[in-house]
C-alpha cells in the first residue's frame, strides 16, 4: 500500500515537473508565433507601403486587427522561468532579461502597442498615402520594445 501511494506522488510530482517544462516551451512558442504573426502584417503594410503589393484597404484593417490582438495576451507568455530556452524548432528566445527585471515597463510597452493598434484600426486607412503615418506610428512599437525587451542572438 504504502509503495503505491509513494508511487502514485512520485508519478504526480513527475506529471507536473513535466508539465512545468512543457509550459516554459509553450511560452516560448506562443510568444515566437504571436510575433511572427505581427511580422507578417507588418510585412504586408509595408509592401504595400512601397508600392510591391496593391492597396487593399480589408487586408491593411485585418492585419491591424491582428496585431491588435496579438497584444491583448502577449503580456501571458512571459512566465517565471521562460528567461531562457528554445522553441519547439530549437531556437533560442531572445527575450530580455529585462523583461523580468521591469515587468510594468514591458507590459506599459505591450498596452501602448495595443492602443496604438486600436487606433489605426480607428482611422481605416483608405489609401497608401494614408497608410503611410499610420504604419509610422505602429511600427515605432517595434523598434522600441526590441530596442529594450530583446537581444540579439
Ligand atoms: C511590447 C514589446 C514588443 C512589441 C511592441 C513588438 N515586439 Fe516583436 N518581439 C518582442 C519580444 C520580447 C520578442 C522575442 C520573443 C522570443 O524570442 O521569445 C520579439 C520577437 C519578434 C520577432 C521574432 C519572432 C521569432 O520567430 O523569434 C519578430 C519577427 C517581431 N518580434 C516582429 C515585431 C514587429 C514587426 C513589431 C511591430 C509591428 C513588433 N515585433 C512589436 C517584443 C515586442
Amino acid at each position: 500500500m504504502k509503495k503505491i501511494i509513494i508511487g502514485a506522488a512520485i508519478a504526480a510530482l513527475m506529471a507536473t515537473g513535466f508539465a512545468y517544462a512543457a509550459g516554459h516551451g509553450d511560452a516560448i512558442n506562443q510568444r515566437k508565433a504571436a510575433m511572427k504573426e505581427v511580422g507578417g502584417a507588418m510585412g504586408a503594410m509595408g509592401k504595400m507601403a512601397k508600392g510591391e503589393m496593391d492597396f487593399d484597404a480589408a487586408v491593411v484593417l485585418a492585419s491591424l486587427e491582428k496585431m491588435n490582438n496579438v497584444a491583448k495576451t502577449f503580456g501571458d507568455h512571459f512566465p517565471a522561468g521562460s528567461e531562457t530556452g528554445m522553441d519547439s524548432e530549437g531556437k533560442e528566445t531572445t527575450a530580455a532579461p529585462k523583461i523580468w527585471e521591469d515587468m510594468g515597463g514591458f507590459k506599459a510597452a505591450i498596452s501602448k502597442f495595443e492602443g496604438d493598434t486600436a487606433a489605426a484600426m480607428a482611422t481605416a486607412p483608405q489609401s497608401v498615402a494614408e497608410l503611410g503615418p499610420v504604419l509610422g506610428a505602429v511600427g515605432a512599437n517595434c523598434k522600441a520594445c526590441h530596442e529594450t525587451f530583446r537581444v540579439k542572438k
